[in-house]
């Protein structure tokens, strides 16, 4: 697993520079020349996203340590966040609500704006490699959360300090922030999207300056979102789950500490079933 991350570490921020290079020795601006480019990202993401469902193998323990991550999640969660970040900091470059650019000189450099399109790519590429994965994997009580995550698992655990063991995979509270970052990133992405298409055709300046406002308002809940995420990795101690980025594993004792659902599952075969208001009886697990 670890040659995978350094691989795929080195392929994603490889594009990243390059793009950032290409960004500020040309004249052009990408969302007007090249716009098609997003598009061809995000199918190409999807459909990478689907071959990898149907084709990776089996979580399993082996030796006492369970595989918790492939190079495939890998490039889903780095690869979108990297690209994310380059997208954080041309908005930012860019200026947006109350917040005054910093480059504003659009004019003379199209530099953050290419900048934001490089990011664009590479967060759609990541975005929709998840998209396709995950619908295709059908396990989507994995990351959506029913009413007992909520109530149980988030609000009784963290807010009420009551006893909660029934952490799958991912834990009640990270299905919840699986949610938030879900509804942004639709928010985000839908407006962005208008705002691709303003490059291609005319569009009225009202709701550009709709898509606008609402593009920037996600992106300040998104900002929100992402420091609460980070903090709670760090101020929780989640050191397991963060290394269990680079080395694709945890050991059997975590996981059965930490994931008593998903560590039964993976000892008998059995997987729980999903309903909105609760969990219903159990399945064979399909591979
Ligand atoms: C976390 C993700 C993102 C953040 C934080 C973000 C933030 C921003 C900010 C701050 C601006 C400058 C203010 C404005 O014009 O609204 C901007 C502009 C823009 N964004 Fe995003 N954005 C994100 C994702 C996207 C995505 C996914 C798309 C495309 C689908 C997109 C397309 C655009 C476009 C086309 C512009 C306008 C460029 C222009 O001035 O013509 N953005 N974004
Ligand atoms: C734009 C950036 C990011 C996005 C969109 C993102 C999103 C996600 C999502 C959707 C999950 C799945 C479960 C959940 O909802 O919590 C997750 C898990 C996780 N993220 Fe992030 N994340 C980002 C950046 C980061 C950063 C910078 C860190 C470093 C502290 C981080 C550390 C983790 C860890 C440790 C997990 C849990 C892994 C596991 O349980 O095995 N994330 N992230």
């Amino acid at each position: 697993m670890k040659l995978k991350v350094v691989i795929i570490l080195t392929l994603v921020l490889a594009a990243l520079a390059v793009g950032i290079v290409f960004s500020n020795t040309t004249d052009a601006v990408f969302f007007d020349s090249v716009p098609w480019i997003t598009i061809v990202a995000a199918g190409l993401g999807f459909i990478l996203g689907v071959a990898r469902a149907l084709l990776k193998g089996k979580e399993e323990i082996s030796y006492g340590e369970v595989i918790r991550h492939g190079g495939g999640s890998f490039l889903e969660h780095w690869g979108t966040a990297l690209g994310i970040f380059a997208l954080l900091a041309s908005g930012i470059l860019l200026g947006f609500l109350f917040f005054p650019g910093i480059m504003k000189n659009l004019d003379t450099t199209p530099f953050p704006l290419n900048i934001h399109f490089v990011g664009v790519v590479v967060a759609l590429l990541g975005g929709f490699f998840f998209v396709g994965d995950y619908i295709f994997s059908r396990k989507y009580d994995r990351l959506i959360p029913n009413i007992p995550d909520i109530f149980g698992g988030f609000i009784g655990k963290y807010f009420l300090r009551r006893k909660w063991s029934s952490e799958d995979k991912y834990l009640s509270s990270q299905k919840v922030a699986f949610l938030g970052f879900a509804f942004i990133g639709a928010g985000i992405l839908i407006s962005g999207a208008v705002k691709v298409a303003a490059h291609i055709w005319p569009i009225d300046a009202d709701y550009w300056a709709f898509f606008t406002v609402l593009h920037d308002l996600f992106s300040l809940l998104f900002i929100f979102l992402l420091i609460v995420h980070v903090l709670l990795v760090l101020g929780l101690r989640e050191w397991p789950a963060l290394f269990s980025w680079i080395t694709g594993k945890v050991t059997e004792e975590r996981a059965e500490e930490d994931y008593p659902v998903w560590h039964k599952e993976l000892k008998t075969g059995k997987r729980r079933g999903y309903k909105l208001l609760g969990y219903k009886g159990v399945s064979k697990v399909e591979k």
